[in-house]
């Protein structure tokens, strides 16, 4: 099994964030899937890094029950009990970036993921991508959604001086996850990796969060910049290379980013998803 980079946690406030999460995306893209992918006849679908496995659980509301959907994580520490799950919808775990089991290799007319980035090491997709193409049915679709964390921004006109703690947290965190190898430049690449695995692109998007979700979405990056700092960066910020900061600036950090952010800064970041066809 590989080794998750990042110690993100497995408690309920951590699935909360993620049920926020998926609805304020719903929120922002209008729909669970691009109106380009047909949902017609008996469908399979698979959702890869499922999470709570929330995108499942909606999507079903708009499916006969003859649809199957299946969702993979590498943990079930967020999935409901089985007792909470629609007749249709199974949940189990597996490592998305270890070989494919045989009996799954081109069982699905849809593939969905969503929120690998900080899980892919090395700025190369590859092999994830690789193994999502091995699920689907030939000329079968996927779907794929990520955060443009490495380009994560504060909104508004001289943001550095009004919140510099926002301000170092952006600078300091993007240094971090360089340091430990997540360089995330292909999530603004996503669509070329697919073509380059014989895949058909058919749409590409970024998504800008929109000014009536800016504070809504930074009350939610409060919550994941606390888990992020305190359970990653700060036990290992004094090992991981050249140029970062130490414990104590990190300590002051998270103290004051839900400061600035309660006085009015925004920290935003884009959705971008490709939808594309297996060739
Ligand atoms: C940011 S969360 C996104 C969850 C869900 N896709 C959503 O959008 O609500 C990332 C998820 O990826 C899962 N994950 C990390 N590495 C994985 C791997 N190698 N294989 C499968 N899942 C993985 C984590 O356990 C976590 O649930």
């Amino acid at each position: 099994m590989s080794q998750p980079t990042l110690n993100f946690s497995r408690h309920s406030e951590a699935a909360a964030r993620l049920y926020l999460q998926h609805w304020m995306i719903l929120d922002q893209l209008s729909s669970l899937l691009d109106p380009s992918i047909p949902l017609e006849g008996s469908l399979k679908i698979v959702d890869i890094a499922c999470g709570t496995g929330i995108w499942l659980l909606d999507l079903a509301k708009h499916l006969p029950p003859t649809a199957e959907l299946h969702g993979f994580d590498i943990s079930s520490a967020h999935f409901p009990t089985p007792r909470e799950l629609p007749a249709n919808v199974v949940l189990d775990t597996w490592d998305a970036l270890g070989p494919v089991p045989e009996h799954l290799h081109g069982q699905y007319d849809l593939v969905h993921c969503r929120g690998m980035m900080l899980y892919i090491q090395g700025g190369d997709p590859s092999r994830l991508l690789a193994n999502l193409a091995l699920l689907l049915k030939p000329r079968g679709w996927l779907q794929w959604e990520e955060l443009d964390v490495v380009n994560m921004y504060m909104r508004g006109d001289d943001t550095a001086t009004k919140y510099p703690n926002c301000a170092k947290y952006l600078e300091y965190g993007k240094r971090w996850l360089e340091n430990v190898g997540i360089r995330g430049g292909w999530v603004s690449q996503m669509g070329a990796f697919m073509s380059q695995h014989n895949m058909e692109v058919v749409k590409e998007r970024r998504q800008v969060i929109t000014p009536g979700m800016e504070k809504p979405w930074t009350t939610m990056q409060v919550m994941a910049t606390r888990d992020f700092i305190e359970n990653d960066i700060i036990p290992t910020c004094g090992a991981v290379g050249e140029g970062g900061i130490s414990p104590e600036e990190w300590s002051e950090i998270l103290r004051e980013f839900p400061r600035e952010c309660q006085e009015g800064a925004r920290v935003l970041l884009d959705i971008v998803y490709v939808v594309a066809k297996k060739g």
